[in-house]
């Protein structure tokens, strides 16, 4: 099929690759000409694991095109994929959709035959309805068919959860484009991805809903973890056990640093500021919102209480700053809350990252990017480990000091207490 991807973002890159590799035509359009320029020339602008090789080969191949001509590009295609960003308003509540109306103007203005629009990007519920009204102001209904098809591809694991999803929600009001859609997907389908056909409004929802539960479980097995502090309990236990109940099961129930990046507290807000609309009040997503959000200082308190409140002129070493492993992305990633407040406090703060320097830190004071996880060691009183990257894994902290020996602070509970303190070291992990 041909397909036309607009905006060349994660959900864009990633779908659109996949799909070009499932053997259809597709063109990735952006109005970012640099950005165009360098994925025609194999540069990808974001770090996904095993991208860029499918980005290249499917170039090579000519099923996949870049593209700055929105008009054209929706044109030679059947099916539209509207993937341009949704972030949060400035006043911090509901999506911003104006990207989203931008290019649904002018994709409506580029109609030449029947095409199936579909919104990739999450979208609050009823957008769809507008996106419809918008084209229907210079098209026949019989021309368009506006479908939802929520992505649920993380960051760092994109590839393989557009190969092998759990499942593919399509929401269509529309019996023909709904049949065009399933038969899209059905190299995955026959693989063994569950396909579910919804309303347009559902496939909206669902995409909030699951991405609140998420949250929502992950905050809960932090507050858990805060409680196995006072009690002298491991939170690894409670989670093992918990996750062992089918009905709980065993997927994120990890307890570390506040959830982080560009989906869940951009989609938290959003529901919530939906469901205000309509008069409902989601308490507990609210709750999950401001749980998380405190999270960063109760950690914070937790190092400052590890250092016996003398901060100033102690060097702090941060492995990983990135929300979680295998991405470069930093979006609300709870190490933008922790470093300036440790800096301020007069602390020398050293990181080292797998994917390196972050400009986010540029202009807070003492603050060094680390080539090497050795280097950031040196000199070091205290080390957090705040991603969870392969790379800090297995780190031989014995081999690797000299002179004074630092604490350890594990926020994502990689390591076993008991051996990490037979080697010496003072150890505090999460719970
Ligand atoms: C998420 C959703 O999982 C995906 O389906 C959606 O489409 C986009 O948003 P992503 O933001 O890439 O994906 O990351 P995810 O792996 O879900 O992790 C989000 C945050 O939760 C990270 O900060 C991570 O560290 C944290 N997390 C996750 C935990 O703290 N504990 C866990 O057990 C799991």
């Amino acid at each position: 099929m041909k397909l036309c991807m607009i905006g060349t973002g994660y959900v864009g890159l990633v779908s659109g690759v996949c799909f070009a590799d499932l053997g259809n035509d597709v063109i990735c359009v952006d109005k970012n000409i640099d950005k165009i320029n360098n994925l025609s020339n194999g540069k990808i602008p974001i770090y996904e694991p095993g991208l860029s090789e499918l980005v290249i080969k499917n170039f090579k191949n000519k099923k996949l095109k870049f593209s700055t001509n929105l008009k054209k590009s929706v044109k030679e295609s059947d099916i539209i994929f509207i993937c341009v960003g949704t972030p949060t308003k400035k006043d911090g509540s509901s999506a911003d959709l104006s990207q989203i109306f931008n290019v649904s103007k002018e994709i409506s203005s580029s109609i030449n035959k029947f095409k199936i629009i579909v919104t990739k990007s999450t979208v609050p519920v009823t957008t769809g309805d507008q996106i419809e009204k918008i084209f229907l102001k210079k098209n026949n209904r019989k021309n368009f068919a506006i479908i939802s098809n929520p992505e649920f591809l993380r960051e760092g694991e994109a590839i393989r959860d557009f190969i092998y999803p759990d499942r593919i929600v399509v929401g269509s009001n529309d019996k023909r484009s709904s049949r065009i859609l399933k038969n899209l997907y059905s190299p995955l389908i026959s693989k063994g991805a569950s396909y579910l056909h919804t309303s347009r409004r559902a496939a909206e929802l669902i995409k909030y809903a699951s991405n609140s539960f998420l949250a929502t479980k992950i905050t809960f097995i932090n507050e858990m973890a805060n409680l196995c502090e006072k009690i002298g309990v491991n939170i690894e236990d409670i989670s093992i056990g918990m996750g062992l109940d089918k009905r709980i099961g065993s997927r994120f129930l990890r307890a570390g640093p506040a959830y982080g990046g560009s989906c869940f507290p951009k989609d938290t807000k959003a529901i919530t500021s939906t469901a205000d609309k309509f008069k409902t009040n989601l308490s507990v997503v609210k709750s999950v919102i401001k749980s998380n959000e405190n999270r960063s200082t109760l950690l914070l308190n937790r190092v400052y209480e590890i250092l016996n409140k003398k901060i100033k002129n102690k060097t702090i070493t941060f492995l990983g700053v990135t929300f979680k492993a295998n991405t470069d992305d930093m979006r609300d990633s709870s190490s933008l809350k922790m470093i300036p407040a440790l800096s301020k406090k007069g602390a020398k703060i050293k990181y080292f990252d797998p994917t390196g320097y972050k400009k986010e830190f540029s202009k807070i004071k003492n603050v060094f990017n680390s080539l090497s996880i050795k280097d950031s060691l040196q000199g070091s009183d205290l080390v957090i480990i705040h991603t969870e990257w392969n790379d800090f894994k297995s780190i031989n902290f014995k081999s690797l000091y000299k002179g004074k020996k630092f604490i350890i602070y594990d926020m994502r509970n990689i390591y076993s207490p008991k051996k990490i303190k037979e080697q010496g070291f003072r150890y505090y992990s999460i719970g």
